[in-house]
């Protein structure tokens, strides 16, 4: 009998592409009998050609044309690991039209236009799946939408990006400092060329809307997602948390709160016995809270080449099965309701507070004033070691209205006593 054979376009042939044509490689003698289905990578298509033909067994399938692509019509399924908007966006979209099903591991594009997307999958009954745009190869977007899906999710928290995780791991470890440790971050290849969307929290504020919008069945969008890098953190923070039983983690946190949606990713202290706190290395893990469920985590690597074509393979596999079974289009958009987004400013949060002031009698109670006089309750506050003529003083403040905050903070960068503020980082937690 002769095999049945699913052709598959690949856009792309970076670090993922790469991945992905091994994975089905290394898969080929037992696909059929695991799916029904040999995948065929039939077109892959690059820029430059001549870089492509270097890391392939067949160069004959490689071009530069999407219409070579998007008009064949032996091609069942793209897989667009390209990365960016445009043209992905229009790429996909046309796909759809011309009857073809989707996997994507393009978190940014996800994030943006994951309604209009889902909404054109649905239009052609074609399968749209994007396992790995979020914590490359840890399930968690099948998770949310299926096995999960007896669940009213209250929290989706975690650590999303690997190449910060790495950075705040030696600078916790060696006691490197930030630039030091993206510098052997870049050289390890963990960061990218361009690492701005990683350390600024961008690369995890993606990830953070796609799973929000799949916990709670509302759309989140990048731009509801409040993001802050790590740039500032110093490896003097990192010691003082220590001191207060904590660690430094880039972590985001989306809840789903009766006054509305709140999502961010945020530097933040979290207490070392927590078990966000011994995820380290280039590792993700995310976290999520169910009414049924309770607490469920899922952790391993959420980037690279094999990892992320991990996701992206399950994701093709799955869509073979529902081709044979003429079953495709079973799972589409899951956002039913428009739940409101929380306004950063009725966010709560602890904070850390790291200052240097003048050395006197007073200076404190000053303080403790503005921060009193604006609803922002004190739980520890600490006169460090001097620093030349300065006190440097450690504030950690109990739950409070961001909003609340921020005013205190425009008072206390304005007095005379205060000479500099050297840190504001979140606390999770009550
Ligand atoms: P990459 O190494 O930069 O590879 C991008 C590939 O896409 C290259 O082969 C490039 O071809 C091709 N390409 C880009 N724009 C194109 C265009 N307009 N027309 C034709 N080909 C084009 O990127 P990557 O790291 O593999 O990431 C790919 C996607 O996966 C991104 O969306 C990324 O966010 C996502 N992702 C990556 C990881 C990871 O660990 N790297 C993990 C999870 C998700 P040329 O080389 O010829 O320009
Ligand atoms: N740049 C990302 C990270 C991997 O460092 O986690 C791609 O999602």
């Amino acid at each position: 009998m002769s095999k049945k054979v699913i052709n598959a376009a690949l856009l792309g042939l970076g670090t993922v592409g790469t991945g992905v044509y091994k994975v089905l490689r290394q898969q080929r003698d037992e696909m059929e009998q695991k799916i029904g289905a040999v995948v065929e990578i039939k077109k892959i298509l690059v820029r430059n050609l001549k870089k492509a033909a270097a890391k392939i067994d067949d160069p004959s399938v490689l071009t530069n044309n999407w219409k070579e692509i998007v008009e064949d019509d032996s091609i069942d399924l793209v897989i667009e690991v390209m990365g960016g908007i445009e043209p992905a966006r229009t790429w996909i979209l046309e796909a759809f039209q011309a009857g073809k099903h989707v996997v994507t591991a393009n978190k940014d594009l996800v994030a943006s236009y994951g309604s209009e997307l889902l909404d054109s999958a649905a239009e052609y009954r074609r399968d749209f799946l994007f396992e790995a745009s979020v914590a490359g190869g840890i399930p968690i977007i099948r998770p949310l939408k299926q096995c999960l899906a007896g669940n009213h999710i209250s929290e989706v928290m975690g650590i999303v990006n690997g190449t910060t995780n790495f950075i705040l791991t030696k600078m916790t470890q060696e006691g490197m400092e930030f630039a030091e440790a993206l510098a052997l971050a870049t050289k390890l290849g963990y960061a990218e060329a361009d690492p701005t969307a990683d350390i600024q929290g961008l690369d995890a504020g993606r990830k953070m809307a796609i799973m929000a919008s799949i916990a709670f069945n509302s759309r989140v969008t990048f731009q509801d997602v409040s993001t802050e890098g790590i740039t500032q953190i110093s490896s003097k923070d990192i010691r003082y948390a220590k001191e207060l039983g904590c660690v430094i983690k880039l972590l985001g946190v989306a809840r789903n709160t009766d006054t509305g949606i709140e999502v961010r990713v945020q530097p933040m202290l979290i207490p070392d016995t927590h078990p966000l706190a011994t995820v380290n290395d280039s590792f993700n893990a995310v976290f999520v809270h169910g009414d049924a469920v309770d607490d469920a985590m899922f952790y391993g690597r959420g980037a690279g080449e094999l990892p992320t074509a991990s996701a992206i393979v399950g994701d093709v596999f799955d869509i073979v099965r529902n081709i044979l079974a003429d079953a495709t289009g079973r799972i589409g958009c899951t956002c039913y309701k428009q739940l409101p987004i929380k306004d950063p400013d009725d966010m709560e949060s602890r904070f850390f507070l790291r200052l240097h002031v003048d050395d006197r009698p007073g200076v404190l109670a000053s303080i403790a004033s503005v921060l009193g006089n604006n609803n922002v309750s004190i739980a520890q506050m600490i006169q460090k070691q001097k620093d030349g003529d300065l006190a440097e003083i450690v504030v950690v403040t109990s739950g409070v209205r961001e909003g609340d905050f921020n005013d205190a903070m425009l008072i206390i960068e304005g007095m005379n006593v205060v000479h500099k503020v050297s840190s504001v980082i979140r606390v999770y937690g009550e």
